[in-house]
């Protein structure tokens, strides 16, 4: 694996992190895997929880290979007692748990409100956003007694503009919403909580239409280019170490500016290739 340069620091050093859906196959990963392995390669030891055991042990296994510090958590975001299990596991490997990564999430069928079906829809619910409730639950009284430390939620430029799946889209919106009322509520405790708005991403997720859609995700954006799982990597390590210690309850979008702009300026641009 191709890891980027100057990735290795000590500057989550005593950082112990819990990254959910951070597993992943190949070399070609998701943001949650290059957000464990980069964590890891800055200093922090890592539990990357992950409803598949094969690809959580995947991601270790890239981890262990540079000298990093990181266990295989298998657990579903779903069940709030194996939210539970996976913060013990983590406490009870490293000491304590000072950083929590909500970052599993699935796409789901997709529909609109009023054709979409609601087993779908519940099911994207359930995961998206219940998911980051119970892992909320199940992380704030463990880092709240490591003395405080910092959460983080992936959600998506979803969050802030329709994008045609509905429930997706509206998971996103609501983890918005819940990251305000949790860095509210604990912000007295030392516990910041912030929200990453990744945009048009080339990743496993983001991956299906070929080469048509990655011209499409290099247009979308101010910059030309296209995103890739380390942009948003970076972001998130700056909300888990100090550098970020006086940011709380915001919103950093990752996404080349594509929602600072509207669709017809962009049509005018061609994209860069890199
Ligand atoms: N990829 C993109 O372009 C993009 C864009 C915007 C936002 N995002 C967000 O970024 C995050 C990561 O996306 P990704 O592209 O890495 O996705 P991915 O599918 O590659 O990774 C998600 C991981 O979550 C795991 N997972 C799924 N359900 C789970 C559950 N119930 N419990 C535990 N683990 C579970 C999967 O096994 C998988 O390893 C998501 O929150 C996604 O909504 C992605």
């Amino acid at each position: 694996m191709d890891l980027p340069e100057n990735i290795h620091t000590t500057r989550l050093a005593g950082r112990v992190a819990l990254v959910t859906g951070g597993g992943g196959e190949g070399e070609f990963l998701g943001l949650g895997a290059t957000t464990a392995i980069l964590l890891a390669a800055q200093g922090a030891k890592v539990g990357v929880f992950d409803f598949s055991q094969e690809r959580a042990a995947h991601t270790v296994a890239l981890i262990e290979s540079f000298g990093g510090e990181a266990v295989v958590i298998e657990g579903d975001v779903t069940d709030p007692a194996s939210c539970v299990r996976g913060v013990e596991q983590v406490v009870k490997t490293y000491g304590a748990l000072t950083t929590m990564v909500n970052n599993a999430a699935i796409v789901g069928e997709g529909g609109t409100i009023v054709d979409g079906d609601l087993v779908n829809w519940s099911k994207v619910i359930d995961v998206n956003l219940y998911g980051v409730m119970h892992m909320s639950r199940a992380s704030i009284p463990a880092i709240r007694a490591a003395g405080g430390g910092s959460v983080i939620n992936i959600s998506s430029i979803a969050g802030i503009r329709a994008m045609g799946g509905s429930a997706y889209t509206v998971a996103k919106g609501a983890v918005q919403a819940m990251t305000r009322e949790l860095a509210l509520a604990h912000g007295r405790e030392g516990i910041r909580v912030n929200t990453v708005l990744p945009g048009h991403i080339y990743s496993p997720m983001g991956s299906s239409g070929g080469e048509e859609m990655r011209e499409l995700r290099r247009r979308s954006g101010m910059l030309g280019t296209e995103g890739n799982p380390w942009d948003i990597a970076w972001a998130v390590s700056f909300f888990a170490s100090d550098e970020s210690r006086w940011i709380t309850a915001t919103e950093l979008a990752v996404d080349a500016g594509t929602t600072q702009t509207t669709a017809m300026p962009m049509f005018k641009y061609t994209s860069v290739i890199e």
